[in-house]
């Protein structure tokens, strides 16, 4: 198939597999040469998410990564991808503010990435600011349960929503978020059987991490599905594979090599 005929996974394609009950795929990617190899292997949701800020830049937690760094990350993604859908975090204090705030920094994520669609943490809290992102023609997926930009107000990232009174803010908060106009929820850490309820009660898509099977889809952070990072082992993660152990053991080779004068050989040479 050549690239022109590569059908693109749309905000009307993910609706449709929902209805047709295919689950919907979905990791993480900050840089081009990851979200090439994840659109090449059949992706159908990419997600810059501002885990660039724990998983790229270091940092304990995702609050510090600015618009600029989530801007930069997205467009190396953007150029990359042929036919997953580019969903980029809007991160921490770029919409929480008021909602025109909220659509400008969502204007400047399409315009200087030519990201498809940006993702917001929070229910009732931003439903005003994602009605005017979303009349603006700026496709929004919300994120609820355990949001880590809200982690100093949880103080905790064990499981949310275990007791009754912030299930059923949570359900009212999926409800609001597809009335406001959000074309698809993630659901982070919390109980399956909450999310499976979540999932029956929305017509919209929902992406689970960490909420069990019944949902639309999965959501993981690709480094720690291929073990790079290994510091973050949650019971929701399952490891794919051992990148971390295989590139250390590799670059332990090329060190190896280049002391002995095994690297480059003959035919590497000019
Ligand atoms: O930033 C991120 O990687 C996310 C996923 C964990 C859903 O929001």
């Amino acid at each position: 198939m050549s690239s022109k005929e590569i059908r693109k996974i749309t905000t009307h394609q993910l609706q449709e597999m929902k209805k047709r009950r295919e689950k919907i795929s979905m990791l993480t990617a900050y840089d081009y040469s990851m979200a090439k190899i994840l659109d090449e292997a059949g992706i159908d949701v990419v997600l810059v998410g501002d885990s660039a800020s724990n998983v790229m830049a270091g940092n304990e937690t995702t609050l510090p990564i600015t618009l600029d760094n989530m801007i930069y990350h997205a467009s190396s993604v953007v150029k990359a991808v042929k036919r997953a859908m580019v969903v980029v975090d809007i991160p921490f204090g770029y919409y929480q503010g008021n909602s025109e705030e909220a659509l400008r920094s969502a204007i400047r994520i399409m315009k200087e990435t030519g990201g498809h669609a940006v993702k917001m943490e929070g229910g009732v809290e931003i439903h005003e600011s994602v009605r005017r992102i979303v009349n603006a023609g700026i496709p929004v997926m919300g994120h609820l349960g355990l949001t880590p930009q809200s982690i100093y107000k949880f103080g905790t990232y064990s499981v949310r929503a275990k007791g009754e009174a912030e299930a059923r803010k949570l359900v009212a908060d999926a409800l609001l978020l597809q009335e406001s106009g959000c074309f698809a929820i993630v659901l982070e850490k919390i109980p399956a059987r909450l999310a499976a309820e979540v999932t029956s009660k929305l017509e919209i898509p929902v992406i689970g991490i960490g909420a069990g099977v019944e949902v639309d889809g999965q959501v993981l952070v690709t480094h720690d599905m291929l073990g790079i990072s290994t510091q973050f082992q949650p019971r929701f993660l399952r490891r794919y594979a051992e990148l971390g152990k295989l590139i250390k053991l590799a670059v332990e080779n090329y060190i190896k090599d280049v002391k002995e004068m095994n690297f480059p050989n003959h035919s590497e040479s000019y």
